[in-house]
This record gives C-alpha cells, structure tokens and sequence, in this order.
C-alpha cells in the first residue's frame, strides 16, 4: 500500500507489473517509426494533465449547471477548454466532453435524426469510416445509409455523383469526412449540396482537425452545420472528441451528448484537450502541420517514383494510401513484414478493393508523428528506401533485421520523451 504524508492508506498498490508493461510500450514508442496516420506523440504537458487529480472527480452536467456539488474548479476546466476550443477554430460553441469521434458522431446523430433516417456518407471501402454507416455500427444499424463511392478514374470524391445520390436518397444528413482519403474535401461543394436536397450536413474532421487548426486545409466551421473531430491524430492532444456547431444548436448538442450518449465527462481529458487547443495557437503549430504535408507528398513522391501505385496519385494531406496489387503484396503481407522491421503502419483498403479488410489490397502511411518527431524530407527519403527494401526482402530474415537496425538508429535520431 502507499501512503500519503499523514499516513493515511491510499487505494493503490505499487504495480511493478503494469509499470514494467508501460516502460516497454515506451521503449517500442521511442525505437520504431510510427507511420499510422491517426497516430501522434501528444506533450508531456498533455499526458501530465491527462494524469491529474481532475479524474477524481464527477461532473455531470455543463458549466454552471452540474448534478454535483464541488465543480467550481471544474467549471473553469471545461470554460477554458471551450473557450480555446472555439479560439482555435473560430466558432461560437463547442462542446468538448465526447470521449472520443465516434462518441462525437453518435451525438450529432442522436440531436438529428430518429431512427431509420437516411444518412448519405462516404463508402467505408473508399475512405469513410465504421461509424458513418457501417452494418454493424449503430449508424448501420438504426438508420438508412447511401454511399457515395470516389470516381473510378481519379479515385477523388466526384461531387456531381454526390448530388446525383442525394437528389435519390434525400438523405437528412449528409456526411463530409474520411479515414483514409489523401485529398482536399470541398466542405462548400457538399454545403451546396445539402442545401439543394435540405439535409443537415456533417463534417468529420477526425483526421485533419489538426492541418485545419494549423491553417493548412481548409475548414469546415461555418460551413457544415456540424464538424466533429478527434483530439489525438493531427491536432496532437489527448485521446478523445469534440463537436462545433453554430451556438443555435448548442441546446441540441449539449443534450444529445449528456444525457444522451454519455455519463460524467472526463474532466482529467478535458483539461489535457485545454492544453493542446492552446499548443495548436502556438505559431510552431502551424509551422508543424505545413511540415506534415510536406513530409507526407514528399514520401508519396518518393513511392511513386519506386514505381508504388499511389491511390489518386498522390497527397493533399497527412496521409496517402498504396495499392500493392501489382507487386503482388497484400496490405496484410505488407504492413506484417514491416512491422517486422520496425514500421509501423496500417493495411488499407482501397477505393474498389476486391478484397476483404482483414487482408486489404493497400496500406496507408501517415505523417504526423515522424514530423512531431522533426523528421524532415531528408528523413522521408531514408524511410521510402526503407520501406521499398523490406517489401522486397520481406522473406529474408537477415535483411529484415538490417532494416530494423536502421529504424533504431533513425528514431534514436530523433528522440522523444527524453525526459521519460
Ligand atoms: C473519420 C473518423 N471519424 C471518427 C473516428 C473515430 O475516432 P475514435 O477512435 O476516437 O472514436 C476516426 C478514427 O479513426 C476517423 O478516422
């Protein structure tokens, strides 16, 4: 037992088990490259106040109208967190208590929609996520999904296709928003949209919150009627989610998220999203998210010019996806034998893909964390070769174990949580 300074039990234990499992995940954290394009390495700032005494306590309820006694210094968490959450992204509300994106989703789901509405989202196999439509998700489950598919030419979203659905469908909602889509979405274009067929329209920003608040891809505030993020991709924070919507709908919102989808905030996350919205004003911010762009076309460049089939030819984002159909690699294969190595990445699907997600045509690779790191192009050249060797050596043992000594090297280079 350990005990505080007037000798009074706490309830812990020293628990050398877990801490042993801790100091080892930091040591994979520190010695591997990190390519997973929802992947970041937040602050210490963030990850002491995520550790803070605030998830001691309950807080049901909003600022200044709590079921619990006790919230003054709360209040002042959750004040600040929004007022810095609307700073950054220029809105009037934002509620900052979702747990996490899909919890943000559900949310807007719930202000919106009643169960079997239709909703117009993007195909999961062409970029969109589980949480736009997928059968076993509860959006598949409860309501009526349409999906629009990314031209099978320049595998881009083809807005013209996108109307043309929502005149059929006529969907309530209509979502604007991708997992593993490597081009700009023109939030304006589905505005239109939604606007000519009088559905609401939804922005999920999960993926490029932090490209957005760095002023490096254009925004969804003031455009969609709901932009819903993540906290812990691009934008560099704590794990969880946010909604912003013009402050006519806060009523909507604030209900659908407590009572309506979750209980007591995370008030420990909450402060550490505080944190990271006011990293993210910091003008180093928009230095790093302009240098996650061009980490991640100068690697896809790289690839393309290995001969790697890159899905749209090429990137506007963090990320990009490759499709090994012609190398006559899975992504399953693929991200294996990396991983292997030392990289780590994602199988992917990719727009059309014959086969299933557990094996994948694709992989997808992502930039915010080697950036966060202070990779630089020089860097992303090392990786594609790389990358290009492995999946060429991926059944010789000896070269998998030269690259993984490599990979060391590289991210001993680049050292995070020196402190640690
Ligand atoms: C577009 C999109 N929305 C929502 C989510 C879900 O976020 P979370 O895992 O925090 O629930 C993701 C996660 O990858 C995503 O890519």
């Amino acid at each position: 037992m350990i005990k505080d300074n007037r000798n009074h039990t706490l309830a812990a234990v020293a628990d050398t088990e877990m801490q042993q499992i801790l100091k080892n995940e930091l040591e994979r954290q520190k010695s591997q490259i990190i390519l997973i394009a929802s992947e970041n390495f937040t602050s210490q700032e963030v990850i002491r106040t995520m550790g803070s005494i605030l998830t001691n306590k309950y807080a049901e309820g909003y600022p200044g109208d709590r079921y619990y006694e006790g919230c003054r210094v709360i209040d002042e968490v959750e004040e600040l967190a929004i007022k810095r959450c609307n700073e950054l992204f220029n809105s009037n509300f934002s509620n900052v208590q979702p747990h996490s994106g899909v919890q943000a989703n559900t949310a807007v789901f719930l202000s919106v929609l009643n169960c079997g509405d239709k909703i117009l989202s993007m195909n999961l196999r062409d970029g969109g996520h589980l949480s736009h439509g997928h059968k076993q998700n509860l959006t598949g489950r409860y309501f009526d999904i349409f999906t629009y598919s990314v031209d099978t030419e320049t595998e881009m979203i083809d807005y013209e296709n996108v109307k043309k659905l929502a005149k059929i469908a006529k969907p309530k909602l209509i979502i604007a928003g991708a997992s593993s889509y490597s081009r700009i979405i023109d939030y304006s274009k589905f505005r239109e949209i939604a606007d000519e067929v009088g559905a609401f329209l939804m922005a999920d920003i999960a993926h490029v919150a932090g490209l957005i608040a760095g002023g490096v891809y254009p925004t969804s505030v003031g455009i969609a009627d709901f932009t819903t993020a993540t906290t812990h991709k691009t934008l560099r924070g704590p794990r969880g989610g946010l909604i912003i919507a013009d402050k006519k709908y806060s009523g909507l919102i604030n209900k659908s998220v407590f009572p309506g989808t979750q209980g007591g905030p995370l008030m420990h996350v909450i402060a550490a999203k505080a944190v990271c919205f006011l990293e993210a004003m910091d003008p180093s911010f928009k230095t790093y998210s302009k240098n996650i762009i061009e980490n991640s076309k100068a690697l896809c460049q790289d690839m393309k010019d290995k001969s790697y089939r890159i899905v749209s030819g090429g990137t506007d984002n963090h990320l990009f996806l490759i499709d090994l159909t012609d190398k006559n690699l899975t992504g399953y294969e693929a991200s294996e034998a990396l991983a292997s190595a030392g990289i780590i990445l994602n199988k992917n699907v990719i727009p059309y893909d014959q086969l299933n997600p557990n094996i994948t045509s694709g992989i997808r690779i992502g930039t915010p964390a080697v950036t966060t790191q202070g990779m630089g192009i020089e860097e992303m050249h090392l990786i594609a070769d790389m990358i290009d060797f492995t999946l060429k050596n991926m059944h010789h043992s000896s070269a998998l174990k030269d690259v993984s000594k490599k990979v060391k090297a590289l991210a001993g280079d680049f050292p995070v949580y020196s402190g640690m």
